[in-house]
């Protein structure tokens, strides 16, 4: 016999199903909560909702577990490139050799942009930040491909994914060349996705450029630890727009416009923003930690602290051992590192992070290492968003492969006027 909920309000008593994952995660089904009761429910933030049955990722908060597909991250990370993390997270499986190549080979084949899509960035002005050039480029990559753009024909959908799987590196780094006035580099096929990118953004036309292959290996690394993270803000951004059945460009610029926040992907750059306050306030890391504990102060130790995590956060241990090899290995001495370590011990021994759970996240570390690459801040989102697309990707393709695929639309609890008469202007106070 099915396990189930009851649910009793007043005299009457609702009976709902339990789903359970293949993890062991049990949540009340509610699909017919309304029809059999006329109750919703509340629940701000969705901390404690479920949007979707999923089997991309999985994530286990409190043992800090972190898997794609069943293969733990720390597993990926150290025997996958990211262009076969991506093939994995959309496609389900790790790839052939022959399917990787191929793969690597499409992708190829579309890194260059349309030549009329340059003349955006003469329209952006030279500060613009690089995720408002993102987000609007990629949504305007629909009308190059005005063609093929059916979410339901799957040949559409092959071309755009590989499209934007091969152009964001390229639009990426012609924000960072407009930024500094420098020629726009294109991409050069024959090198790796990760190669590619670095040329893009540092190599100039006068010199030949050859990528640190430690750089090379560092940007493997850090994009598959962005590549997916479950129903995190920016994918449910992505679902939710593609549950409207509008294009995969759409979808994807939707969810580069909710990364940006800060309180999600824009957190990279704001913890070396913060790192630096520190550093220039004699490295008082005591006193930004008592900050952050008063609430009323509006201050947040920026990469501390996750909604799902309440251990560590897998993620931020690769990446912060990264950190170290890469440092040690430069021979550089990255006084905002020393700081973010003082800081983690700090917090990790003091009450008010202990009792909330707060560890250091994907983001707390991640900018030392850009910063180490030559990556300037404001393009660290940016790099997550390239990180993060073969998970809006894959998510968004699995929403439109759920058999009972619905229009996103939540309901709520009107806490308004109730019905008034009206008032013309001419009688009004
Ligand atoms: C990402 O969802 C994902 O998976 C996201 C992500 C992904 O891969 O997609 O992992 C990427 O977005 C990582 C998070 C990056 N953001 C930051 O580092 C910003 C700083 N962190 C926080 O603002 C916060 O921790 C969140 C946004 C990450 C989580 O917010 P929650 O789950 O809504 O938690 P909360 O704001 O309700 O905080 C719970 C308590 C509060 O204190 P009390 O009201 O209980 O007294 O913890 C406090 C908060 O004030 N708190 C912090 C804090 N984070 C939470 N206090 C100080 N510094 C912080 N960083």
């Amino acid at each position: 016999m099915a396990e189930t909920a009851k649910l009793v309000v007043g005299s009457e008593q609702v009976e709902l199903p339990l789903f359970v994952g293949t993890e062991g995660e049990r949540a009340i089904d509610i699909s017919r909560l309304r029809s059999d009761s006329g109750l919703v429910t509340l629940d701000e933030g969705y901390v404690n909702t479920g949007s979707t049955r999923s089997a991309i990722t999985f994530l286990d908060g409190e043992r800090g577990i972190l898997r794609y597909r069943g293969y733990p991250i720390e597993t990926l990370c150290a025997n996958c490139d990211f262009v076969e993390v991506c093939y994995l997270l959309i496609y389900g499986e790790l790839p052939t050799r022959d399917q990787l190549e191929a793969f690597r080979a499409s992708i190829c084949r579309h890194t260059m942009l349309h030549e009329d899509v340059r003349q955006f960035y003469n329209g952006f002005p030279s500060d613009a930040h690089p995720m408002g050039i993102l987000a609007s480029v990629v949504a305007a990559l629909s009308t190059f491909y005005q063609d093929s753009l059916d979410p339901h024909n799957p040949r559409h959908v092959e071309v755009s994914i590989h499209r934007l799987l091969a152009k964001l590196p390229t639009i990426a780094a012609y924000s960072h060349k407009k930024s500094v006035g420098q020629p726009f580099i294109y991409p050069q096929n024959e090198r790796s996705y990760c190669d590619n990118f670095l040329q893009m953004m540092f190599a100039v036309p006068c010199e030949p450029y050859e990528s640190d292959p430690d750089f090379v290996h560092a940007l493997n690394l850090l994009l598959i630890c962005h590549a997916d993270h479950e129903q995190n803000c920016s994918t449910s951004t992505v679902r939710m727009v593609g549950s409207a059945d509008a294009n995969l460009f759409a979808c994807v610029a939707a969810g580069i416009s909710a990364l940006w926040g800060p309180l999600h992907g824009g957190a990279n750059e704001a913890v070396v923003n913060m790192l630096e306050r520190i550093r220039d306030d004699s490295g008082n890391v005591q006193k930004y930690v008592n900050m952050a504990k008063d609430r009323n102060g509006g201050f947040r130790l920026m990469g501390f602290g996750h909604r799902v995590y309440k251990n560590f956060d897998p993620r931020a241990k690769i990446i912060e051992a990264e950190c170290r090899k890469l440092l040690s290995k430069m021979s550089i001495r990255d006084p905002l590192f020393e700081i973010a370590q003082q800081l983690e011990d700090v917090a990790l021994n003091d009450d008010y992070f202990v009792e909330r759970k707060l560890y250091p996240n994907v983001d707390f570390y991640s900018g030392v290492i850009y910063r180490a690459i030559g990556i300037p801040v404001p393009m660290f989102t940016v790099l997550f968003a390239m990180g993060r697309l073969p998970g809006w990707i894959a998510h968004w393709v699995e929403m439109h492969e759920l058999s009972n695929k619905r229009i996103y639309r939540p309901r709520q609890v009107y806490t308004g006027p109730t019905e008034r008469e009206f008032v013309p202007v001419n009688q009004r106070g």
